[in-house]
């Protein structure tokens, strides 16, 4: 029988992250740094607090640090323990996944998302899963892919993370139409990529998560591409929308969009005065660079 928890996260890791060359021509996108920890690493903390039990990375050519992220570095271990650096050796420790719970799968050309999460229906199979956009970093009480956890208990069927913007501000976005309240959200009726000025059904943007449900797989299979030349995920979801339902998830957090320069350096200053130990100096610094 198909089981309704979903246990199973995508990470697709293997975009060019062209906004950020020269940076990304040798390091992944997804592990440049938000205070001292890669971007990767707060999205798989997200799903690990969402009850998430197993991480699937969607990687491409060049990434291969990520696979080395998330593996024993014998040599530096050794060193840390021969210094009797515990704080250090503690923290490596604690973002080590269990063993077998992640699954690396390549996508040898970067045909878009929608072609980087089919790339993964092997390891995924007949069950709900979620997809997290690593590049989109959240900053709330609790974790959004948790709530949506919890919505979807409830809701069953796809659910999509949403966030309210400046209704001037969608066309920028992909915006989903709002139909009747359900729990901490709403029935999607429609979604639009990027709405022309003045046309978008709501100001209700998808801020990166998604739970789906596995039927997505055989119709991005045979999709065509769309925007950009690629195969869009969106496309796909419009698709499955007229055979099943779609949730919104009313996230009132704040999302970062670290694939872009400005998100990635406001990213950056607010965890980093969310440091105690750093807080006060970053502060004081921010002042007199916009007060000097
Ligand atoms: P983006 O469109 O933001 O990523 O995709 P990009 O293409 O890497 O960046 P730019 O626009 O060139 O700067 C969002 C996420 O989807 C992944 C990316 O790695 C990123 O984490 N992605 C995108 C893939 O895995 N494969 C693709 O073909 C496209």
């Amino acid at each position: 029988m198909r089981s309704d928890k979903v246990r199973v996260a995508i990470f697709p890791v293997a975009g060019l992250g062209t906004r950020f060359l020269p940076a990304t021509k040798a390091i992944p996108k997804e592990m440049m740094t938000v205070v001292d920890k890669p971007v990767l690493q707060y999205v798989v903390d997200e799903a690990i607090e969402a009850g998430i039990e197993h991480f699937v990375f969607v990687t491409g050519r060049g990434k291969s640090a990520i696979e080395d992220y998330f593996d024993i570095q014998f040599e530096l271990e050794s060193t840390l323990r021969s210094r009797n650096k515990t704080v250090e050796l503690t923290a490596l420790e604690a973002i080590l996944p269990k063993a077998g719970t992640t699954s690396f799968t390549r996508q040898q050309e970067p045909l878009g998302l929608g072609h980087a999460v089919w790339c993964a229906r092997d390891i995924v199979g007949n069950e709900p899963f979620a997809v997290l956009l690593p590049d989109m970093i959240m900053k709330s009480e609790k974790a959004c892919l948790a709530g949506m956890v919890e919505l979807h208990a409830q809701s069953g069927g796809n659910v999509i993370a949403v966030e309210e913007c400046a209704p001037e501000l969608a066309h920028r976005y992909g915006i989903v139409g709002r139909g009747e309240d359900i729990a901490d959200g709403f029935r999607i009726t429609g979604m639009v990529e990027k709405p022309p000025q003045g046309t978008a059904p709501s100001n209700f943007f998808i801020n990166g998560r998604y739970i789906l449900q596995p039927e997505i797989f055989s119709i991005l299979e045979t999709q065509e591409r769309g925007a950009g030349n690629e195969i869009q995920l969106t496309d796909g979801l419009l698709k499955l929308l007229q055979k099943q339902d779609f949730t919104a998830y009313h996230y009132r957090g704040k999302t970062y969009d670290t694939g872009a320069k400005d998100g990635f350096i406001m990213a950056n200053v607010a965890f980093a005065l969310d440091r105690p130990e750093i807080r006060s100096l970053v502060e004081a610094d921010i002042r007199s660079l916009v007060h000097p």
